[in-house]
């Protein structure tokens, strides 16, 4: 029997990967970079199956360029703001995620900026490089209190919840912003929910942002919100970059209306090198590794591989994002 083809637009852990072989036909793009978007649309042509990256924007134009055969394009992520879900569902084309597996770790590293950023881990790292570390002294690199401060996260969904967790156990207080959650039992004890964002901001030490990117959220932290945060306050994203204006952050970080910033994601994403927010001590930036654990992306790209596997067979995909597409698949 003829196997289903598929593109797997990226290089992933092997246990992902040799399941999709074991079943498809598969040509996988071999390069770090992703594939240029006139060498997608053409990989992609045909194909029953796409593994896509958050890196890939899956469109009404790459649907089409696919063709009638596409039946699934699961995404290897959580978030799948990079496709147009709208246009996939009104093509009968199934789209899959990876939730749940991720959260743990995000959270981590999440905590982890919070830390690094509260007590200045990269500047210290920078000092002892460049052999300036001659003596103890009593002002150098002069952080913030993580114990006791209050944390504010913006999106109390799985992973806002997650750092909710471990900022309990540093008996921070916690405040949330989210209209949408529900109050219930994994709400940490004593969590203030905060009736607008403007309070939260106001109000925290530490601002965590846990948002999916959409119109209402893009820009949600601008030169407004950052004015209503405390100078002395860290903001901390590992969501989507667009969530933060990076020109406002710009001028709030080094006129001192805020204290320091952490980022995991950024706009543009990647952050070229010559970036102005690179220039800044109190700007600590990583290249979108939330998830980035040996056991976590393998458990990503088995799950993305059985998205995949299911759609292109026929079968109901563990987590597929547009379920009202199944009565009517391709
Ligand atoms: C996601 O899954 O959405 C993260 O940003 C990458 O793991």
């Amino acid at each position: 029997m003829k196997k289903p083809k598929v593109f797997v637009a990226r290089i992933l852990p092997e246990e992902g990967l040799n399941r999709v072989f074991e079943v498809c036909d598969a040509e996988v793009w071999q390069e770090d970079a992703p594939p240029p978007r006139d060498v997608l649309l053409e990989k992609v042509r045909g194909v029953d199956g796409l593994l896509s990256l958050l890196t890939d924007r899956i469109d009404g134009e790459l649907l089409d360029a696919a063709g009638p055969n596409l039946k699934i394009v699961s995404n290897f992520a959580v978030g799948y703001d990079n496709i147009d879900v709208p246009a996939a569902t009104e093509r009968g084309v199934l789209v899959g995620n990876t939730p749940g597996v991720l959260t743990e770790t995000t959270a981590d590293l999440a905590f982890a900026l919070l830390m690094a950023a509260a007590r200045r881990l990269p500047e210290g790292m920078d000092f002892v490089r460049a052999g300036r570390w001659k003596t103890f002294q009593p002002t150098l690199l002069l952080g913030r209190d993580v114990y006791g401060a209050s944390l504010g996260i913006v999106g109390m969904g799985q992973i806002g919840r997650a750092l909710a967790k471990r900022a309990a156990g540093f008996d921070m207080k916690i405040l949330y912003y989210d209209p949408f959650a529900p109050a219930d039992s994994s709400l940490p004890a004593g969590a203030i929910r905060c009736a607008t964002l403007d309070e939260l901001l106001r109000r925290s030490d530490f601002v965590s942002l846990h948002v999916t990117l959409g119109p209402e959220t893009r820009h949600l932290i601008d030169a407004r919100a950052l004015e209503s945060m405390k100078p002395t306050a860290i903001l901390i994203n590992a969501s989507r970059g667009p969530v933060v204006d990076p020109d406002a952050l710009y001028e709030a970080l080094q006129k001192g209306g805020i204290a320091g910033a952490a980022l995991d994601v950024t706009e543009p994403e990647p952050l070229p090198a010559g970036h102005r927010l690179l220039t800044l001590r109190n700007c600590l930036v990583v290249p979108h590794i939330g998830s980035a654990t040996y056991a976590t992306r393998t458990r990503m790209a088995v799950m993305a591989a059985e998205n995949l596997l299911a759609g292109v067979t026929g079968r109901v995909p563990p987590h597929p994002v547009n379920p009202e597409v199944l009565p009517r698949r391709r």
